[in-house]
Parts: structure tokens; C-alpha cells; sequence
């Protein structure tokens, strides 16, 4: 079953501080952007990649591109203000009607069990998106005093991949660049419609690339995958 994958990677990455965008700093000397391209290359349902990214960086990752032998990015485009902003960039190079993937270009582990169950589900469904059960127990807090403890049972974190038809997810986009709705994530725009959004559950593995530590749990992550 086909797909084409956006890959936002026109951040700066601000919180990890590195003075250049954090997805070409490396993990056992590969860079970050590279680990998540190359879950897409091995994966045969991956027809092709369109990558968002800052003109700034675009030398690197052309290099990266040749060394490396990605064969499927297709478009690069150039990235937004914000992250919605460069998908929405990406999204607009995209003209045949497929599965559409948007997977953060911070999140190398992710698994091709996952994406192959997100594309079974956005194609029965129109929208689905991972995510793991919340570990912490989370209360609401105004003022410093809190207000109540919320059922955790309820209670998702998300991640990316998420999978959306592409006119399910194109429409979502104009509509919220209509509303001026900025979102903290692609399904939220889809919510917003009233359409339905279904949950593939993923793993604690799959973790975005943030700050500093988390490149010490990405080289645990990376050891126990080459064990
Ligand atoms: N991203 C993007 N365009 C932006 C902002 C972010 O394409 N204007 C991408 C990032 O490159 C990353 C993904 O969206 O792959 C998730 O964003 P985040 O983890 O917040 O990365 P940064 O925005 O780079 O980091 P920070 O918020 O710390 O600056
Ligand atoms: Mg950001």
C-alpha cells in the first residue's frame, strides 16, 4: 500500500542550542535527519519523500543526500515560519491523491510496524495518528494551586507519523491558514472539522530529538536496536 511522506526539517532548534538546526548533529555519526530518511528509503510502501528545509541548510543535506544514496525525495521545498507552515509547504507540492504521512524529521525511531499500521488505518478511516498511553499522572494548575487531577486512562501522548487522505488533509490546512489557526499538531486542523482521527498505539521509543539529553537516550535507543 503507497504512501508519500512530508518530512518537516526547516526548524532551528532552538531548545537544543547546537547554532545550527539539530537535525545535522549526529547520533553514532549519522546525522539525525539521515536516521529518519532512512526508515522511509527501506520501506517499500514509501513511494516518495517531500522535505520541507531552510535555505541555509539545504548545501548539508544535498550532501547528505549524495553520501547517504536517498533516492526518494522528490521535492524539497522551502520551509515556513512555523512547523504547520512547512507542511503545509510540502503538502502543496503533492497533487495525485495517496496516503499522505507527516512525520517530524526529529524523530528518527520510528518503527516500520508503525507506519505500515497508520497507513491501514488512515486508508479505512481518513485520519490516524500515534501515540502512547500518558506515564505521568497530570493535574490541571492555575496560579500555582491545583484544580484537579485528570483521568489518566484518558489521557494520549502524541507523536508523528500522522496519516491523513491527502484531501482530508490538504482541506484542513487551507481551512486553518483561512482561520489563522495555528495548531500544535497536523491532526488538530483535521479535529477542528469534526472529522475523526483514529490512534494507532507506537512506542516510548519514538521520541523527538529536543535538547541535549535527549541525544544520551538517543545513543541508548541506537544500542539496544543494534544489539
Ligand atoms: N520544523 C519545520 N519548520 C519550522 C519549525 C519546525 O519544518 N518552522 C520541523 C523541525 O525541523 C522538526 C519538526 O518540525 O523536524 C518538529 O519541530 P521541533 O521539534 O519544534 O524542532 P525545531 O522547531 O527545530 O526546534 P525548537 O522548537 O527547539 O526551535
Ligand atoms: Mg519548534
Amino acid at each position: 500500500m503507497g504512501y508519500t511522506v512530508v518530512i518537516p526539517a526547516a526548524g532551528i532548534g532552538k531548545r537544543m542550542g547546537a547554532g545550527k538546526n539539530k537535525l545535522l548533529l549526529s547520533i553514532n555519526e549519522i546525522p539525525v535527519l539521515v536516521h529518519t530518511l532512512k526508515v522511509f528509503e527501506q520501506d517499500d510502501w514509501c513511494q516518495s519523500i517531500v522535505l520541507a528545509v531552510n535555505d541555509a541548510d539545504r548545501k548539508d543535506i544535498h550532501t547528505f543526500i549524495s553520501r547517504y544514496s536517498l533516492k526518494k525525495i522528490k521535492t524539497m521545498v522551502k520551509g515556513g515560519k512555523e512547523r504547520q507552515h512547512s507542511v503545509y509547504a510540502g503538502l502543496q507540492s503533492i497533487q495525485e491523491e495517496t496516503i499522505v504521512l507527516i512525520h517530524d524529521g526529529a524523530r528518527p525511531f520510528i518503527k516500520q510496524s508503525h507506519i505500515h499500521q497508520l497507513v491501514e488505518a488512515a486508508k479505512a478511516h481518513g485520519a490516524a495518528i500515534l501515540a502512547v498511553p500518558v506515564k505521568d499522572t497530570v493535574k490541571k494548575v492555575e496560579n500555582g494551586y491545583v484544580q484537579g487531577t485528570i483521568n489518566r486512562d484518558t489521557l494520549w501522548s502524541i507523536q508523528t507519523p500522522q496519516a491523513f487522505s491527502l484531501a482530508l488533509i490538504k482541506h484542513a490546512h487551507i481551512m486553518a491558514e483561512q482561520d489563522q489557526f495555528i495548531g500544535t499538531d497536523d491532526a488538530s486542523l483535521v479535529e477542528r472539522l469534526g472529522e475523526k482521527v483514529i490512534i494507532v498505539e507506537g512506542d516510548y521509543d519514538n521520541i523527538k530529538i529536543t535538547t541535549k539529553e535527549d541525544l544520551y537516550f538517543a545513543q541508548a535507543i541506537l544500542s539496544k536496536e543494534m544489539r
